[in-house]
């Protein structure tokens, strides 16, 4: 069984410190104890947030002591007291209450008179803090630098020396002078061109039967972006790249060539195809390589390269593959497929990569620029009434979107690599980089409707969570009724057939010991004194994702040469290409994914395995309810996530972050299936 947070701590269970509130009696209250587990509530994502990115944990708490015949109840308030909300009434043992959303909180537990007290009326017997209210103001003076300058002061500074232009920051954030002095130790690289290119264009849709073969060419395009204009990378000078779109089993060929001045390759993520054909290996400048692909499972996949994901993916080489499983009914008025990303755009224009190493290797480079299918201000018009499937892909390097439509209710249908055993609400959709998500969402009232991603960033150096609100686009209803109407349809929620319900025989691995332990953490030398400073002081709190680049400076200077992010199995004490793991083709494997909470930096990590699919069977020991096929997935800061490999396509794969920049400072392995 996986431990769960309040367990005793082990070194490969959840981080007690993140997620165990251990209460403390108030004065001249004797022999009362009890600690609140903050669990992850069961799926259908391996993180919950509200719709507006606060977070969401369902509060277990665990009581000694109490007197049997009294009524105490439990409650939750801010930490200015401002909010308070009545968990509900808990006794000796183990009671789970209701879920809390705050972003810092107290628990309190009363002794009350009556169970039905609306505020805490008798006196406090326990009450504890969220790990969230941990971190504080440091005392600046410890840097003698003088007071901290503020995001405005980047305004003024001058280009300098190093060749590199200054990283735009998100407004508000306050920062030291030393840390705006930082800038990464790599030459900065952009792609040029010695004679003019061609413009991109927005991509087509390529419908392919069983023997077609088709056509990719890497190649250089000039793109606009918001009034600016850049060169960048492109399949078939489109952007993103052509969507496939094909039948499950069909069997297509893809020529493609490398017309760009660096290696690179074209990896079919998600696709359980032959091996020869995974697209690791590079295809060298001006060289051709056919892919043979086989779709057996439908679902929404991506294709993109993979070598230097952090520059090449980032440029714009990626596109979608849509596999259609040919029996399949759609309740839907229509589909888009919709793929997100964000770039990082300064005043003179693309911030550049690092050339023999990536910058923004701590966290990942978070851009500023949001994308649909390659363009900012995605505009879709529906009628009234009207169904809309959206097929999600985040080809983002590293941020995680928590995306809704406010206003339109939204059906979360499929995964990765299939249907959800059962279809369910959500007020938002949780997506990492590489993750694939399918919603069904209704607009049944005229007007505007944007698509947004609302996050809580962390303000590291103050201790502060700040709402990001970003809208990626806008849905415009019309008042003209659609027909015909799926209103019926979408009200219910379906169970997809078998052989979907077949899912069920998996869930008996869920008590099982793992197979395979993977603890992910991080190794840094040579950082900066300022930034390695930073990073103790905010190491007194993670939170378990990461949503927004609020450490721009010094995730931006942080490059692959100080900073390398590790795969370790505990049972052989190797890390990343020195492992090899062996499964037997057949035979589903347990491999327990630990996120280590000592890491000096503790990050999300979005991990995939090549050729295959798993299901997510348990988050910090809470089984998942509501199984779907995947092939990435998100390990929060601090966290133990339990994954079932269907270990079915022989050969020899990779395991990795998925994030461009932790790929690219080390985070990867081989398995084989034999
Ligand atoms: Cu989408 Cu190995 O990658
Ligand atoms: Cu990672």
């Amino acid at each position: 069984m996986g431990g769960r947070p309040c367990d005793p701590p082990t070194p490969l269970g959840p981080s007690h410190d993140l997620y165990c509130i251990e209460l403390v009696a108030a004065p001249g209250i004797n022999g009362v104890s009890g600690r609140v587990e903050l669990a992850s509530p069961p799926g259908p994502f391996t993180v919950a947030v509200t719709a507006d990115g606060h977070a969401r944990f369902i509060p277990v708490v665990h009581l000694r002591g109490l007197a049997p015949s009294r009524t105490y109840i439990a409650w939750a308030t801010t930490p200015q007291m401002d909010s308070l909300i009545r968990l509900g009434a808990v006794k000796n043992g183990r009671v789970t209450l209701r879920p809390i959303e705050f972003d810092k909180f107290n628990i309190l537990i009363s002794a009350e008179r009556s169970a039905r007290v609306r505020e805490p009326s008798g006196r406090i017997i326990l009450r504890g803090q969220s790990p969230s209210t941990r971190p504080f103001p440091p005392d600046l003076m410890e840097f003698s630098l003088g007071a901290a300058g503020s995001s405005h002061a980047m305004d003024q500074a001058e280009p300098d020396s190093s060749g590199w232009p200054m990283v735009p920051t998100p407004p508000g954030l306050m920062m030291l002078p030393s840390e705006m002095a930082l800038r990464p130790d790599v030459t900065p690289f952009l792609p040029t061109a010695e004679t003019p290119v061609p413009k991109a264009e927005p991509h087509e849709v390529l419908f392919l039967k069983d023997g077609d073969i088709v056509d990719l060419d890497a190649e250089l395009v000039r793109r606009t972006i918001d009034g600016q204009s850049f060169t960048m990378y492109s399949y078939n000078g489109q952007y993103p790249g052509p969507l496939l779109e094909v039948s499950r089993g069909a069997e297509i060929m893809v020529r493609f060539t490398n017309h760009l001045s660096d290696s690179t390759s074209i990896h079919w993520h998600g696709i359980r195809l032959e091996n020869a054909f995974d697209g690791v290996d590079g295809v060298g400048v001006s060289d051709a390589f056919t892919y043979k692909l086989r779709f057996p499972d439908a679902g929404i996949y991506w294709y993109h390269p993979h070598i230097r994901e952090d520059i090449q993916q980032a440029l714009g080489l990626y596109g979608n593959i849509l596999v259609r499983d040919p029996g399949a009914k759609t309740f839907a008025n229509r589909e888009q497929i919709l793929m997100l990303q964000d770039l990082l755009i300064g005043d003179p224009g693309l911030i550049p990569f690092g050339q023999e190493s990536p910058t923004h290797a701590l966290m990942g480079r978070f851009g500023n620029v949001f994308l649909v299918n390659g363009e900012p201000g995605y505009r879709l018009a529906v009628r009234r009434g009207e169904v809309v499937r959206f097929y999600l892909t985040n080809a983002s390097s590293t941020r995680t979107l928590n995306l809704s439509f406010p206003g339109a209710r939204m059906k979360l249908v499929a995964a990765d690599a299939g249907p959800f055993e059962r279809e369910a609400w959500v007020e938002s959709v949780v997506i990492a980089p590489a993750e694939r998500y399918v919603v069904d969402v209704r607009f049944d009232r005229a007007g505007a409707f944007p698509l947004v991603n609302q996050v809580r960033g962390l303000d590291h150096l103050f201790g502060r969570f700040i709402p990001l609100v970003d809208t990626l686009g806008v849905v415009t209803v019309s008042p003209r009724r659609v027909s015909p109407d799926f209103g019926a349809a979408f009200a219910a929620l379906r169970r997809p057939p078998p052989p979907f319900a077949a899912l069920e025989p998996y869930r008996r691995y869920i008590d099982r010991a793992p197979d395979k332990t993977l603890v992910l953490t991080l190794q840094t030398h040579g950082l900066p004194f300022v930034t390695e400073r930073l990073m103790q002081l905010d190491s007194i709190y993670f939170a378990p994702v990461e949503w927004g680049g609020t450490m721009p400076m010094m995730n931006w200077a942080s490059t692959g040469r100080q900073v390398r992010w590790v795969l370790k199995d505990p049972a052989t004490g190797r890390e990343n290409m020195d492992i090899v793991w062996h499964f037997r083709r057949g035979a589903p494997a347990k491999i327990r994914l630990v996120n280590e909470r000592r890491a000096f930096h503790g990050m999300q990590h979005p991990i995939h395995l090549h050729g295959q699919r798993f299901l997510v069977l348990a988050v910090n020991g809470v089984p998942n309810e509501d199984l779907a096929w995947k092939d990435t997935v998100l390990v929060p800061a601090g966290a133990v996530v339990d994954i079932l490999l269907d270990a079915q396509n022989p050969g020899e794969w990779m395991l990795h972050c998925h994030i461009a920049e932790h790929l690219s400072s080390g985070m990867m392995l081989h398995f084989t299936v034999d």
